[in-house]
């Protein structure tokens, strides 16, 4: 299979400059994460450069967002230039939040992925389904119009990491099964064989995120599909290096 296990620690709207010190020197205290496995902590932008800083140089940093062009007169925003210039790698680009709490459209995901990608930014691309969704039996229809809006915006899969993220199993404690899981990332790929090509089906990396933690993770590696983890509560906590090491 050859496609190197994927742990993201997505950090939210969370911290203080003394529990991002707490939290960066529990990973720097770790043991080294298994030679086969990507580590990357995604912290709020303004504590980027002071993770960055900080962090044991086998783990690596991401932003939670950038903007959809080139900077400029956009109040508020970062745009991927500006990551690249501060030595960011990677950045999380359409997490369901952002698209329920601040509408961010398919398309608009898409645009912001290949503009972030032609920057020379890693990107994870978030998809998932809401439980009403799921519900009316959509769910692969949805994250496959999720994948369509990226696929069709973008030549290149190599630094792109899928994150399937069912909206109902984020924050709630109400994880996916592992069948449930591997069900969506089995359709995931399968799409990206028949929408892209098999090589691409291969060798993306689709990894899962949802109420992730120390208890579930192992069962959840262990799925021929899942290939990691996006997480989010957990990663705020030492639990985090138990998932590290899941996939072992
Ligand atoms: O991006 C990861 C996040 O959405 C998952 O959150 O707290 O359910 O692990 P959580």
């Amino acid at each position: 299979m050859g496609r190197k296990f994927f742990v993201g620690g997505n950090w939210k709207c969370n911290g203080t400059i003394e529990e991002v010190k707490k939290i960066v020197s529990t990973l720097n205290d770790s043991k080294a994460p298994p030679q086969d496995v990507v580590v990357v902590v995604s912290p709020p932008f303004v504590f980027l450069p002071l993770v960055q800083s900080l962090l044991r140089p086998d783990f690596q940093v991401a932003a939670q967002n950038c903007w959809v062009k080139k900077g400029g007169a956009f109040t508020g925003e970062v745009s991927a230039e500006i990551l690249v210039n501060l030595g960011i790698p990677w950045v999380i680009l359409g997490h369901s939040e952002r698209r329920s709490l601040l509408g961010e459209s398919n398309e608009f995901v898409g645009d912001k992925v290949a503009y972030a990608l032609s920057q020379g930014l890693k990107v994870i691309a978030c998809v998932g389904e809401t439980l009403e969704q799921r519900e009316a039996g959509s769910t692969v229809d949805v994250v496959a119009a999720q994948t369509k809006a990226i696929a069709e915006r973008i030549s290149d899969w190599k630094n792109i990491v899928v994150a399937y993220e069912p909206v109902w199993a984020i924050g709630t404690g109400k994880v996916a099964t592992p069948d449930q899981a591997q069900e969506v990332h089995s359709e995931l790929r399968k799409w990206l064989t028949d929408n892209v090509n098999a090589e691409v089906a291969e060798s993306t990396r689709i990894i899962y995120g949802g109420s992730v933690n120390g208890a579930n993770s192992k069962e959840l590696a262990a799925q021929l599909d899942i290939d990691g983890f996006l997480v989010g509560g957990a990663s705020l906590k030492p639990e985090f290096v138990y998932i590290i090491n899941s996939a072992t």
